[in-house]
């Protein structure tokens, strides 16, 4: 069985982990060997990051380089050896991201983004990219129900707007890659949805 690498985007409150899990669960129960995990995170190093990043107050360009450091470490360590193991890649987040938050939501030079991402990736990418897009307010109205919202949940109803948008550009820009999907729908729909795009890629 050959490898495939798939990234999960969408803003905060579209639901991508419920959906994530449910397909890893499907992919697994297939016998499949699944490799699940998530940006920033997915080793000791990316986790510290993540911890840092969603709870502590960073200026922006700090935010834009320990994105790609948590990305660069997570490439090296767990999503390079898994591809080359054969295995199936689900990444909560990747790249794609940095583009749609720090580019779009928080204005930074996407030209920049784009050369870092490039020295980053070296040239492994996402086969498939799912979005699961909504609009700001259904993400916002199901945001309100956290407890303890981190750096990102607590950014306003505007942010997520430009961050939508800029996802949904990128999506627009690589047709071939992206699979969009209404996540506002019913969650039974939007998890058969998903199966049905990663059916059609498997190798
Ligand atoms: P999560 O809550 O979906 O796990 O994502 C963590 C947060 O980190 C989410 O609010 C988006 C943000 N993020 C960025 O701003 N840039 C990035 O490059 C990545 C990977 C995540």
């Amino acid at each position: 069985m050959g490898s495939l690498f798939i990234s999960f985007e969408g803003i905060d409150g579209a639901g991508k982990s419920t959906h994530i899990a449910r397909l890893h669960q499907h992919l697994s129960g297939r016998g499949l060997d699944v490799c699940l995990t998530r940006e920033p995170g997915g080793t000791p190093l990316g986790e510290s990051i993540r911890e840092w990043v969603l709870h502590q107050p960073v200026d922006v360009v700090t935010e834009v380089l320990l994105m790609f450091a948590a990305r660069a470490e997570h490439l090296d360590r767990v999503i390079r050896p898994a591809l080359q193991a054969g295995r199936v890649v689900l990444c909560d987040r990747f790249t794609d991201a940095t583009m749609a938050y720090q580019g779009a939501g928080r204005g930074v030079d996407m030209a920049l983004l784009r050369a870092l991402a490039d020295k980053v990736e070296a040239g492994t990418r996402p086969a498939l990219t799912v979005l699961f897009d909504v609009p700001p307010a259904v993400s916002k109205a199901r945001l309100e129900g956290l407890k303890s919202p981190d750096r990102f949940e607590r950014e306003q109803q505007d942010f997520f707007a430009r961050v939508r948008q800029g996802y949904l550009d990128l999506a627009h820009a690589e047709p071939e890659r992206f699979v969009v999907l209404d996540a506002g729908q019913p969650m039974d729909s939007v998890t058969a949805a998903l199966l049905q795009a990663v059916e059609a890629r498997l190798p």
